[in-house]
């Protein structure tokens, strides 16, 4: 299918040093050698962010903050534009939450969080990840959620991976496995947002930019919009794309990359 147009875009997180953006490169790189493998656009949001889950600079899977009690409790979650949706909250003690909430998108669940979600993972011969200890960071400086999203010139997809705000208290969610809020994808695009939770959560801001991108607003446009949404000392990032068009911004400093193939 040498003509099949072929996008994907990843980010390391509103916050995270646009000096790594080498990081974001690699992601989009490795996702869009599975889209020219045929994968698919699911696949290969999930392999983007798996790289991204597996740089220590960004905050998700290896290089999740920690919680104020010293625990790394990480979110994830993976949605098509055929509806398909998984969600993994609060799990501790795996690499690559992206690939739970993955596995679990084929279950009778949507979404299952702490000692649920890792005896889904057990269940399904995850193994369990030591690697890190946390040390708990207060400040709200650094990093949030990595995502991708890709389009295999049928489908679109979004995933995303966060070890949540530093400091933050055991046990809180953010945006990142509420459908439509951190993530959004459908036959007219696909959105990944990063930033403060509660206030992309509150916004529901993935389904409301992909609303706009269904109304025929463009890219761009729509992220303008979007980030006017947004308090000053709220931070907020997003990446997405239409079937014609794709962009990234945030109000912080964020590596992110995009890379297409083909014709749209
Ligand atoms: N955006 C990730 C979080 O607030 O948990």
């Amino acid at each position: 299918m040498p003509n099949t147009y072929h996008c994907i875009l990843t980010h390391g997180g509103a916050g995270s040093d646009a000096a790594f953006r080498d990081g974001a490169e690699t992601a989009c790189r490795m996702g869009m050698d599975a889209l020219g493998q045929g994968t698919g656009a699911l696949e290969a949001a999930v392999r983007g962010v798996v790289a991204l889950e597996n740089d220590g600079r960004f905050n998700a899977g290896v290089g999740s903050r920690a919680r104020a009690d010293g625990s790394v409790q990480m979110d994830a979650c993976v949605m098509d534009s055929d509806g398909r949706f998984g969600a993994v909250a609060v799990i501790e003690g795996f690499r690559n939450p992206v690939l739970i909430a993955h596995k679990l998108m084929a279950s009778e669940h949507c979404m299952r969080a702490g000692r649920g979600a890792a005896e889904f993972a057990l269940e399904h011969d995850f193994e369990t990840w030591t690697g890190r200890k946390g040390t708990a960071d207060a400040s709200y400086e650094g990093s949030d959620t990595v995502g991708c999203v890709a389009f295999d010139g049928t489908r679109f997809a979004a995933a995303l991976s966060t070890g949540g705000t530093g400091g933050s208290p055991a046990g809180r969610v953010g945006d990142v496995p509420l459908l439509g809020c951190g993530l959004y994808a459908g036959p007219y695009g696909a959105v990944a947002a990063t930033g403060k939770g509660e206030a992309i959560a509150r916004n529901m801001t993935a389904f409301r930019a992909y609303q706009m991108l269904e109304e025929g607003m463009g890219p761009n446009f729509v992220i303008e919009e979007v980030l006017d949404w947004f308090e000053e000392d709220e931070d907020i990032g997003l990446i997405l794309m239409s079937r014609k068009a794709w962009a990234g911004q945030s109000n912080r400093s964020m590596a992110w990359s995009g890379l297409s193939e083909g014709e749209p």
